[in-house]
């Protein structure tokens, strides 16, 4: 019989022999780990490492194939309708619509979620006011600097007062004071509404300044997690950068680059944001 999952009372994600494969090839082989409450993890990892693959399946988007993922204590599998009322999502590739206003698309997904008449107004004002985007409400989307569609994307995420924000690469293809200032937004509501933040990141002195704890994943696999300096320290350098971490990690090699697809994803990502 199936063993069951060591109830966590402080976990908002745990995951344990998750697995996923594309025909006959294994992308996730096995994964655990868990999220607590409140906390920034960051999972981290090379090309094709299977990275987006895991935010697939814990935002309900992707079954998994073999073990057990639960998100706010629900199955992501046979509760996923649960699991999506308690998370947010900013995806890989770019998910608002350029050819309407800032404040239409909150508005459009204010209805899709289901928030009432009487709540919508106040609740797209007060994240348009937190995300500073109240000026740019009324402007295309595509008028917007790839930091405002950033944050206008997190708002959109966090219409619903997710318990846990998804964010795959949320910073991709942005300038240094661009990356800032969507960070200083999402820590801050982070901080109001103790919500926990699963990101995926390739750069690593983000990862070291936000993570609580960063996971290495590598060929579908968790070779390391724990806090940045408890990394550091099982390498035997506690004076190491986490990039050194990751090298030694995943082995020093070379990336493959990913596939064609994601490539373009973030190439036309990039293009359009930046
Ligand atoms: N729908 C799919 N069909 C077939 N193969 C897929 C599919 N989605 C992903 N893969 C493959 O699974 C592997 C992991 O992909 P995934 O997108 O999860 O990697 P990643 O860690 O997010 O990479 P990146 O850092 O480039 O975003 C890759 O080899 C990819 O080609
Ligand atoms: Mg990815």
């Amino acid at each position: 019989m199936k063993e069951r999952m060591e109830a966590h009372p402080e976990a908002v994600i745990e995951v344990r022999d998750l697995r996923r494969s594309f025909g006959s090839i294994a992308v996730v082989k096995g994964v655990s780990f868990t999220v607590d409450a409140g906390e920034v993890f960051g999972l981290l990892g090379p090309n094709g490492a299977g990275k987006t693959t895991i935010v697939k399946m814990l935002t309900t988007l992707l079954p998994p194939d073999g073990g057990e993922a639960k998100v706010c204590g629900y199955d992501v599998h046979r509760q996923a309708g649960r699991v999506r009322q308690c998370i947010g999502y900013v995806p890989q590739a770019l998910s608002v619509d350029g050819s309407l206003t800032g404040y239409e698309n909150l508005l459009i997904f204010a209805k899709i979620l289901g928030l009432k008449k009487s709540e919508r107004e106040h609740r797209i004002r007060e994240l348009l006011a937190f995300m500073e985007l109240a000026d740019a409400a009324p402007r295309l989307v595509r008028q917007y600097s790839g930091g405002m569609v950033r944050r206008l994307e997190i708002a959109q995420a966090m219409l619903h007062e997710p318990r846990v924000l998804f964010l795959d690469e949320p910073t991709v293809g942005l300038d240094p004071v661009a990356r800032k200032g969507v960070w200083e937004r999402l820590l801050d509501l982070q901080q109001k509404y103790r919500m926990a933040i699963f990101l995926t990141t390739h750069y690593m002195e983000e990862a070291e300044a936000v993570c609580r704890r960063v996971g290495i994943l590598d060929r579908g696999e968790m070779v390391v997690a724990g806090t940045p300096a408890r990394l550091k320290e099982s390498m035997g350098d506690p004076a190491a950068s986490l990039d050194e971490v990751f090298a030694h990690y995943t082995g020093n090699r070379l990336s493959t680059g990913g596939n064609y697809r994601e490539l373009k994803q973030v190439r036309r990502l990039s293009r359009r944001l930046g």
